[in-house]
């Protein structure tokens, strides 16, 4: 038979990301010892205290049914975790809904809010799931550029008054990925204002907030005022907890939109294993030390991989959070040219910063998944490529 694509699938052609994975694999059947520094997932395991209690769980043969909804224990977890690291309260009934992980939600709520044509306000450059939401919702992207001259945080004042009124979202990300920009209290209230003015519902990602260095810790958007009465947050214990594999986040605040969120998911799926929530609520009751000390590894490392590349010529900004470096390439090289060339010259791959969108033109994004030791070799490759010479 012939097999015939919706309209909908132009929007999911491959992307360059699976170009990129294609490339990398040729290389290494080739025998390169190529270095990934590409992808945002973890490198390291969750603390022993969260494996242990996943793996003593999973050989209960009563936690095998459909959970549904969230359990009481993680929601009491949840609300006790950001009480305690952000002084927001939270009525964990109404204001608090589980998540295959945060993309679950970021995915799908474009398509509890707007209908085709209306416009989604995004950060460019930005998380790529913003854009797949979009798509399946059928509504249309508008992007808010992060220039450097701002602190990479979106102009609201260049948002046209037509495009205002026709927003039905937001969405920001601060520590964001891929531009490791972190947001403040004024910036929010601006946010939470012009939300108030159009009708917006604001949703920020905040899959990094247990990720900063320097003591330099992210503020929640809902510990703004009046953030409750126009949006929510969504959070995930894939970086903080090193639980990517497991799919496990949350969405929490304006009860409205929690429960428009949680409407749609009913009809989709049917909850996460009840040992993976049994261990992240664990990881948010116990995990602060642990956090800590990932803080500090991932802060050793951008030490180690920024300091290298100023000596070899490239100076990248030190970021405040996230677990990315978000590098401007000098000498005028293309995002994807210095890509292909950084793999081809020195068996190191980063991510071209277009990927996220037009205003990533010029820079990359390098992902600091790997040890010291590995980190290190990166760039005894890169000063051997003389590419910076
Ligand atoms: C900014 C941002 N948000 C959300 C996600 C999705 O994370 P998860 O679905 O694992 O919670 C990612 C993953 O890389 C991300 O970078």
């Amino acid at each position: 038979m012939k097999v015939i694509l919706s309209n909908r699938m132009e929007a999911f052609k491959p992307s360059i990301f699976s170009e990129l994975a294609a490339y990398k694999r040729k290389k290494l059947e080739e025998g390169c010892a190529i270095i990934d520094l590409s992808i945002g997932s973890p490198d390291m395991p969750p603390p022993a205290f969260v494996t242990d209690i996943l793996a003593n769980s999973a050989g209960n043969g009563n936690e095998y049914g459909y959970s549904l909804a969230g359990t009481e224990e993680l929601h009491k977890a949840i609300s006790d975790y950001y009480v305690n690291t952000y002084g927001v309260t939270l009525q964990q009934s109404q204001e608090v809904l589980m998540l295959m992980g945060s993309q679950d939600g970021l995915v799908h709520l474009p398509m509890v809010f707007a209908n085709p044509g209306d416009y989604i306000l995004v950060p460019d450059p930005g998380y790529t799931a913003y854009a797949t939401g979009i798509a399946m919702a059928g509504a249309v992207p508008y992007l808010m550029p992060l220039q450097k001259k701002n602190d990479f945080l979106p102009d609201l004042s260049l948002i046209p008054e037509d495009v205002a009124k026709r927003s039905k979202l937001m969405i920001l990300n601060f520590p964001g990925n891929p531009v490791p920009a972190m947001a403040n209290d004024v910036f929010f209230s601006e946010v939470i204002a012009f939300a108030k003015q159009y009708n917006i519902i604001v949703v920020h990602d905040f899959a990094y907030s247990e990720l900063y260095f320097e003591g330099k810790k992210p503020i929640s958007f809902l510990s703004v005022s009046g953030a409750k009465d126009v949006g929510i947050e969504i959070n995930s214990l894939s970086k903080s907890f090193n639980m990517a594999g497991c799919r496990i986040g949350y969405a929490i605040g304006n009860e409205k939109i929690i429960a428009a969120l949680g409407q749609l998911k009913s009809n989709l799926d049917y909850g996460v294993f009840y040992p993976i929530q049994q261990a992240a609520a664990k990881a948010l009751r116990e995990g602060a030390q642990f956090c800590e000390e990932s803080r500090r590894m991932y802060e050793r490392r951008r030490d180690i991989l920024i300091d290298g590349l100023e000596a070899l010529g490239w100076k990248v900004d030190k970021p405040a959070g996230s677990m990315f470096i978000w590098g401007e390439i000098p000498n005028g090289w293309s995002s994807l040219d210095f890509v292909y060339a950084l793999i081809d010259r020195a068996n190191v791959v980063v991510t071209p910063g277009h990927a996220f969108g037009p205003s990533g033109e010029g820079f990359v994004r390098i992902a600091l998944v790997q040890t010291e030791e590995k980190l290190r070799l990166a760039l005894q490759n890169i000063q051997k490529s003389g590419i910076f010479n």
